[in-house]
């Protein structure tokens, strides 16, 4: 594997070549906040809250940690003080946009932001528009059941046309990476409901405990080519 030689805050540390900044910075334990990362997932960098900055005194700028490469000689500093005054300028822009996301509250409360200079636009939001949701779907489930719409100031996520999405198999993948938890989910007698459309949760056959929606079970079927009935016994049960 090939490796890079890059300065953390000064600290020479060797890492793969092909991370990312913020990849390389949480191998090598450096901590850097962010909202809008998942290991998982591709990283579009939109909530600019792991900003970092790269270069060498006075040739240096602020860059997104989790799209930017590691290369060679690289300098980054994680917490100087131009670092830390962006990072506060964000979270007072995502507590104008999402007043009441609790993640952000937090961290804002963590960088000493208390409140926000930026005009709220509506108080009860908690959508940071980070985009997990969209690109879970996308990426892990792949049948893209929801998408960004509108452009700001009424930018939101939304199912095609804000009607019930026939693509959406109910896995609720989008609500369990939801950083802010406001894609509304809930589970009532065998239905779980998630975005507007109910699914039946289909009961394992050994152990009669729900394993996870019809529909969900028949998109695993068709990826694996394997009869549906396969995945009626639970992962215990099996
Ligand atoms: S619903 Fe959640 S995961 Fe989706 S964009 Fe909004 S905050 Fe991010
Ligand atoms: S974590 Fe990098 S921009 Fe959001």
């Amino acid at each position: 594997m090939e490796e890079v030689g890059i300065y953390f805050n000064g600290i020479f540390v060797k890492v793969p070549a092909e991370l990312t900044v913020l990849q390389a910075a949480r191998q090598q334990d450096f901590d850097i906040p962010t909202l809008c990362h998942h290991p998982d997932l591709t990283s579009e960098g939109h909530c600019r809250l792991c900003v970092v900055e790269v270069g060498e005194y006075p040739h240096t700028r602020l860059v997104n940690s989790c799209t930017y490469p590691v290369a060679n000689g690289l300098h980054v500093q994680t917490h100087s003080e131009r670092v830390l005054k962006a990072r506060r300028l964000v979270l007072e822009l995502l507590l104008a946009r999402a007043p009441q996301a609790k993640i952000v509250r937090e961290l804002a409360a963590d960088h000493g932001v208390d409140e926000t200079r930026f005009q709220v636009a509506d108080p009860e939001e908690r959508c940071i528009l980070c985009g997990l949701c969209v690109r879970a779907c996308r990426e892990i489930v792949g049948v893209a059941a929801i998408s960004m719409a509108f452009r700001s100031p009424e930018k939101l996520v939304t199912t095609p046309f804000q009607e019930k999405s026939e693509a959406c198999i109910g896995c609720g993948s989008c609500a369990f990476v939801c950083p802010t938890d406001v894609i509304p989910y809930t589970e009532k007698n065998g239905i779980r409901t998630i975005w507007g459309r109910d699914f039946e949760l289909v009961p394992c056959n050994v152990c009669g405990n729900y394993i996870a929606p019809r529909a969900q079970l028949e998109h695993w079927a068709k990826i694996t080519g394997d009869p549906v009935e396969n995945f009626f016994v639970c992962r215990d049960c099996r």
